[in-house]
């Protein structure tokens, strides 16, 4: 129940999605307080038998998201939202709300969850490819400085490609600074690294890019 909560653990906002159910699976195997924020009508089905306490909320609503993450009072927040097609707006409201409901409930770090193309990664896209996403990858950059001008620790981790949900993890994935990269990743890998991340020194107030040599684009 959501007000059994305690202090100092993760919240996932977009929990019931791919990736973030696949991160509060792992963070509550590790023994981690995990909360969600997830839509009313949302398919909760992938946080079956997980131990997260299970908020609703809109994340495009400032109180909703203001609401959700001061019930939870998380030590860290990771946006694993996606976006509803043609939602315009979407990837920069969302994080506006979030990093703006963090900072008021003493949150001390933001996870994520953003796309190679974005910002100083546009030329791993070709020239075609960065005119069909330019629209999307702007927004997702107002969300990355969002995040950057916060005053929060964070991390920022680009995905090229991310598929397979419920496949096993390969344990090859990595993340890496190389700009160029248009890398691809397993759901399960997405998910154990970005849970390293968190409070980890190593990956702290950088960008990344995950990749997996061992794995193939469809
Ligand atoms: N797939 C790729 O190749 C790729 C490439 C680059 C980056 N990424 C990024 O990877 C991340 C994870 O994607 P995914 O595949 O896990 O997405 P997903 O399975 O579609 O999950 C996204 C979740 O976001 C939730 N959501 C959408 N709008 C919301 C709102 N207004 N309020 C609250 N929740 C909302 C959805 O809720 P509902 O269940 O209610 O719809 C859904 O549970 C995203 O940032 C995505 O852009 C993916």
């Amino acid at each position: 129940m959501a007000q059994d909560i305690k202090p100092d653990g993760v919240m996932v906002i977009g929990g019931a999605g791919q990736a973030g159910s696949d991160i509060a699976k792992l963070l509550a195997a590790k023994g981690e307080t995990v909360s969600v924020m997830v839509r009313a009508n949302s398919d909760r089905k992938r946080l079956e038998g997980v131990n997260v306490s299970v908020l609703t909320g809109d994340a495009l609503v400032a109180a909703d998201v203001d609401a959700a993450v001061m019930k939870a009072r998380p030590r860290a927040v990771n946006n694993a939202l996606s976006r509803p097609r043609d939602a315009w707006g979407f990837w920069a409201n969302t994080q506006i709300n979030i990093t703006a409901a963090a900072k008021k409930a003493g949150v001390k770090e933001l996870i994520y969850l953003s796309s190679v193309g974005v910002g100083d990664s546009a030329g791993a896209y070709t020239p075609e490819a960065r005119e069909r996403t330019k629209v999307v990858h702007a927004e997702r950059l107002i969300a990355e400085e969002n995040i950057k001008a916060s005053g929060l620790a964070y991390v920022i981790i680009r995905i090229g490609s991310v598929n397979w949900y419920g496949k096993p993890a390969t344990g090859k994935a990595s993340l890496t600074e190389d700009r160029t990269v248009l890398g691809v990743i397993q759901y399960i890998d997405l998910a154990q690294l970005t849970v390293d991340c968190i409070g980890n020194p190593t990956y702290a107030n950088k960008t990344w890019a995950s990749v997996d040599p061992t794995v193939k684009r469809p």
